[in-house]
């Protein structure tokens, strides 16, 4: 499974890369706005282009998503093009990011635009990673129109099961991928039992059906919930940055490695 860094800080996409362990990274509005922010409250003066243009740089050649942000299929179709145009030079690797579906609560009539416009892209031979996805069915048919990446979210499919049944929660904390039982029923939404499963299932019909768009999985809070979905198939997981580090951390190793240092001969040092 590749690590995909969820972010759009810079420093942290470069060490990353550092790192030799983050094949990639995706961004999304919210994280672009959070890392501007952080740029404006130290001063800096940067345009998002220029920004955006050194992310990429930094990626050297790494697959790299971008979000549109238009609402409709032909929106999302001019922004995806000219997003991809304006900065493929830039990473030969860039995929635009694509919500499955862009209504809003409880608006309708626009549940097809998302399939439509990565339908679109896809003829135009730009390659989409299918964003907002939390049934294994809107993962299935951004892979029918062409998406080359689809994206479950399984922190939120947690989020909103604990959210319904009242469970208090801390965003890192883990759920467990089998789910959590209240009243001797597993917790569910919709057939899925935790963010873990929503990635299972996808993957289990992507297998069954010979399916290739790539699997990331999106969203993840922690480490475990990471390894987990690796085991259910994902290819790929993108992380935050803190996720990231905790996939190289356990208290053992901290503790061994202090042991180890203060047993550590003299001798033994200068001769290493
Ligand atoms: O890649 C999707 C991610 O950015 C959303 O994560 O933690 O806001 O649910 P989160």
């Amino acid at each position: 499974m590749k690590f995909f860094l969820d972010s759009a800080i810079l420093p942290e996409i470069e060490f990353s890369f550092r790192t030799g362990i983050c094949d990639g990274v995706t961004m999304n509005p919210s994280l672009v706005k959070k890392a501007v922010e952080e740029l404006q409250a130290k001063g800096e003066k940067i345009t998002l282009e220029l920004y955006i243009r050194k992310i990429l740089k930094a990626a050297k050649g790494s697959p790299v998503s971008i979000e549109v942000t238009a609402l409709d299929a032909k929106g999302m179709v001019m922004q995806g093009k000219r997003i991809y145009k304006n900065f493929k030079a830039a990473n030969k690797n860039l995929n635009i990011k694509i919500p499955v579906n862009p209504c809003f609560p409880g608006e309708k009539g626009k549940e097809f635009d998302g399939i439509i416009a990565i339908k679109e892209l896809h003829k135009a031979k730009i390659p989409v990673n299918c964003t907002l996805i939390f049934t294994p069915e809107q993962a299935l048919a951004a892979a029918k129109a062409g998406a080359d990446f689809v994206s479950p979210f399984c922190g939120r499919i947690d989020d909103l099961l604990r959210k319904e049944n009242g469970i208090q929660f801390g965003k890192e904390d883990y759920y467990p991928a089998k789910g959590l039982s209240k009243d001797g029923n597993v917790l569910e939404d919709n057939g899925i039992v935790s963010g873990v499963d929503l990635v299972k299932q996808t993957a289990e019909i992507f297998k069954t059906h010979g399916i290739k768009s790539r699997i990331i999985a999106a969203s993840v809070r922690n480490a475990r919930q990471a390894r987990e979905c690796a085991i259910a198939g994902a290819d790929i997981c993108t992380m935050p940055f803190g996720v990231l580090k905790e996939i190289a951390s356990h208290r053992l190793t901290q503790e061994g490695m202090k042991k180890f240092t203060e047993d550590a001969p003299e001798e033994y040092k200068k001769m290493v």
